[in-house]
Parts: structure tokens; sequence; C-alpha cells
């Protein structure tokens, strides 16, 4: 951080400072934020001391920390907004200034002092877009090396051919040096499939070392990737970059896209020497890393619009997943679905057995932009104010329920009808479709419709269906 950052730096007092060691273990905790009551505040210290970092805040990712990221970089940080929920799902927003704490080159832990900018509207924003606290809560092994491997090709639900071929091309890849470039929008599971390839390689227990590209300022992000000399810059310590701590294993670049054109030319020779030399040393370092590289956007585009360099694209594209929405995989979602609301039930301690027929509708034509991460969420959301029985329209987050009525099959109804009348009819049309693409198989159809193949011979008589 340089002398012109510190000016940028608006911090009037502090709520509230924090020390890690160097495994981001929390060594010393104090709040003197008046949002929070005595008795919270002591409580808060007994239960942070001692505990890494991540698992007092595990909504936080170890790419947005910068705690982690400082410990990481051996640098100052500033970070003028930090969004994130602590282990108790409270939303934080702050500013932080965190500072390495440095002897004879060797960072040694890091001092945070943040202002606490929470406002009414925060604390009941919407923090879907970060990862959920039980979804990050088992990844608390992460603390070793800041990212442990939590994914494999058994986790990914799918019963759609193109991600199936996705997954047995990924698994006979999986061993290969060669780059990989995973793509596909928000939430369709790249960290998912990148986490599995790593584990299912004969590099599986080397490191698997995540970065998301878009986290961090070209200058920070340069010293992270290749490392840095004593001296190379103000603060420069004699420090590993994150191919020489992959070193045998595995690098994931997240959002690589986001990376500048120049840093991107620097990987690219990275890639194409297998050297690498750190920011201010003379001294080439040899390095065999895998590297699998991610983005949400489609590359040609990316390539028309300067976001990814051409030549850089070819080398990561020797080999690429794309990965299909969720709109284009409607099979997907029940399964998905009940896959969520078995997990919930656990880790909530629910008894809820499905969603109703109008939620399954709604879902079904639903486009979801957020894809598997936005349905993940809507169920965990539900499940939080469901106990037993389904999940019905009243549980979905309003902007759901609102689309509802955006969508064609409400818009093709003339006016108000009975809801069981639109109910059958909905589940009538779908049955036939369902028994169409099974060519007349009614176990086949069932699987489809993920109901017991009882339940549709009822119903098919119920509706009086032909089966052909
Ligand atoms: N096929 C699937 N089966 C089970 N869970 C899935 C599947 N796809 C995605 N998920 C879950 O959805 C969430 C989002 O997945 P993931 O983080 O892999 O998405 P992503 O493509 O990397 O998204 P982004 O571009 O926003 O980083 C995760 O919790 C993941 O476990
Ligand atoms: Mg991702």
């Amino acid at each position: 951080m340089s002398t012109k950052d510190l000016k940028n730096i608006n911090m009037d007092y502090v709520d509230g400072i924090l020390i890690v060691d160097n495994t981001g273990k929390i060594v010393y905790s104090v709040r003197y934020n008046p949002r929070f009551d005595e008795n919270y505040k002591e409580k808060e210290y007994r239960d942070f001391i001692n505990k890494n970092y991540l698992e007092a805040y595990p909504a936080l990712d170890s790419e947005e920390s910068t705690i982690i990221n400082c410990l990481k970089s051996g640098i100052p940080i500033y970070k003028n907004n930090q969004a994130f929920q602590d282990y108790e799902g409270r939303p934080y927003n702050t500013q932080n200034l965190t500072i390495p704490i440095i002897r004879r080159g060797k960072v040694l832990g890091a001092i945070e002092l943040s202002k606490d900018i929470t406002s009414i509207q925060d604390l009941s924003k919407d923090y879907s877009s970060m990862k959920s606290i039980s979804e990050c809560v088992r990844g608390n092994s992460r603390k070793k090396n800041y990212s442990t491997v939590k994914y494999s090709f058994e986790d990914i639900i799918t019963r759609n051919h193109e991600m199936i071929e996705n997954i047995n091309k990924a698994k006979l890849i999986a061993d290969s040096p060669s780059s990989i470039l995973v793509y596909g929008e928000t939430g369709t599971g790249k960290e998912l499939f990148v986490q599995s390839i790593h584990n299912d390689s004969i590099r599986r227990n080397k490191p698997f070392i995540a970065q998301n590209c878009a986290a961090l300022p070209e200058n920070l992000f340069e010293s992270i990737l290749f490392g840095s000399a004593k001296g190379a810059f103000t603060g420069a310590v004699d420090k590993q970059g994150l191919f020489e701590i992959a070193d045998g294993g595995t690098l994931f670049l997240d959002e690589i896209n986001s990376m500048s054109m120049n840093l991107q030319a620097k990987l690219l020779r990275v890639l194409q020497d297998g050297v690498v030399r750190r920011i201010g040393d003379s001294k080439n370092r040899k390095v065999d890393v895998r590297i699998i590289a991610a983005m949400n956007v489609d590359p040609m585009e990316a390539i028309n619009k300067r976001c990814i360099r051409e030549d850089l694209f070819y080398r990561l594209n020797v080999m690429s997943i794309k990965l299909v929405p969720l709109r284009k995989r409607k099979e997907d979602i029940l399964i998905l679905v009940n896959h969520f609301i078995k997990k919930y039930n656990i880790l909530l301690n629910r008894q809820v057995v499905g969603i109703s027929k109008e939620v399954e509708m709604l879902f079904s034509a639903y486009h979801w932009p957020g894809n598997v991460r936005e349905l993940q969420h809507v169920i965990e959301g539900a499940m939080n104010i469901v106990k037993n029985g389904k999940i019905k329209m009243k549980h979905l987050p309003i902007y759901l329920s609102e689309t509802a009525e955006n969508i064609s099959f409400y818009d093709e109804m003339e006016e108000i009808q009975p809801l069981n009348d639109v109910v059958e009819a909905v589940e009538k049309k779908i049955i036939v479709k369902a028994l169409k693409k099974a060519g007349g198989n009614v176990s086949k159809a069932a699987k489809f419709l993920n109901i017991p193949r009882q339940t549709l011979q009822y119903k098919i008589t119920k509706y009086n269906i032909l089966v052909e």
C-alpha cells in the first residue's frame, strides 16, 4: 500500500480490533461497537479466541477476506466495504485496514482494524450472493492451506445428458497435465467441477490453490501469483507466489477474464516456460502446476470484448467444459430440490417432505439466473421458516413469488380460476409430455417426473390419459 493509498483511508474511529497468527487463528478480538451489548461482546470474545478466522466468519471466502489476503501477501490492505456474516448469521459491512505483523521477513500474523458500516438496509439485505453459512461450515478444514478441496464428482447431481457427458469428459481429462477452461453462468457448478477434477487426479494429495482473479488489484495480484523478493517494492518480503505454493498440484484461476491484459501476458509466459520469477528476483524457479481456469461469460464474447487475450485463451482452452444453465436442464430441478431438502433437513433439523405443486410449476417455468446456487438458497431460505410438510409459495422469497405472476402459464389464464383446476390442468400437461419423452414407458416417465411409478399410474387413470 503506497502513501497515496493511505490518503484514501477514511477511518475516523474503529469498532473492533482483531489479531490473528500466521495460521489465521484468532489470538485477540475486541469490539467497541455499540450495536452489541456487553453480554454479547463477552460471549463473542470467548467464542472467537483460538478459533480459525474462517470458522468464526464461515460465510467469508478465503479469497475475499482481507485477513487471509494480508497473511498471504504480507502487504497492508485497505478495503472500503467488506460484506460478510458471522458464525451466527449476523450480517456486517465493515471498512478494514489490515496490517501484517512481519519479523525478519516472515509474516507472523496480522492486525485488523475495522469500522462497522452496516446500515439498517444491510441488516435486512439478502446475502444470497455470498456463500451460505451451512455451505461454508463444511469447508472449515480450509484453515490448513486456506483452500481444501471439498467436492468430488459424486457431489454433482444431474440427470441431464450434456452434464453427464461433461462429468465423463472431466473424469477422462483429470489426470492430464494440460490446462482446462471451465465456463458457464454463475452458479452452474464451475467450482464443483474444478474441485472434482483435482480430487480425481493424480495430484489429489498435492495443493489445490484457488484464486479469484476479480478479487485483487493488479499490482497485488502479480506478487501473489509470482511471489516477491525482499525490497522489490515498499514492504516487499521474500515470499512464494501461488505458483510455487501450488507446485505439484492445481492452481484454479477463477474469473480469469477479470485479470488485466498485462498480467494475462505474464501468466501466458509462465505457462509456456514452466518457470516463475518472483518480482524483483533474478532467479527462475521451475514449477509443475496444472492450471484450471473458469469464467462465467462465453469465451468468444470475452475475446471480442478484449477481456481475455486470444493467445492465453488458446493456451488455457486445451480442454474445455461448458456447463449448462439450469433453465436448459429442467429435468435437474426436482432432483436438486430433493437433494437440498435432504441436506437442510439434516443441517436445520427439519422434516420437510417436498415442494407443493404450485412451487414445482413455478420452479419449472422460472429462468433461474443464479442457477443451482439460487435454487439452493431458495430452498435454504424456505427451510428456515418451514419445519415440516411441503414448501409452499408463501415460503419463497418475494421476488420469486412476484415472478410467478409474470410467468407464461399464469399469463395464459384469462381470469382467476379455482387453483385446483389450474394445477390439475398443468399436471396433466406435464404427465403427457413426460410420457411422450419416455416413449410411453410409464416407469421411465415416472423417473423423469421424479414420482413413484404407482403415483403416475394413479394419475394417468385419474386424468384418463391415453398411453401410447
Ligand atoms: N449439479 C450440482 N449438484 C449439486 N450442487 C450443485 C450443483 N451445481 C451447483 N451446485 C451447488 O451450487 C452452488 C454453486 O456452485 P459453484 O460454486 O460451483 O458455482 P460456480 O459456477 O462456480 O458459480 P460462480 O460463477 O458464481 O462462481 C454450490 O453450493 C454447489 O454446491
Ligand atoms: Mg465459482
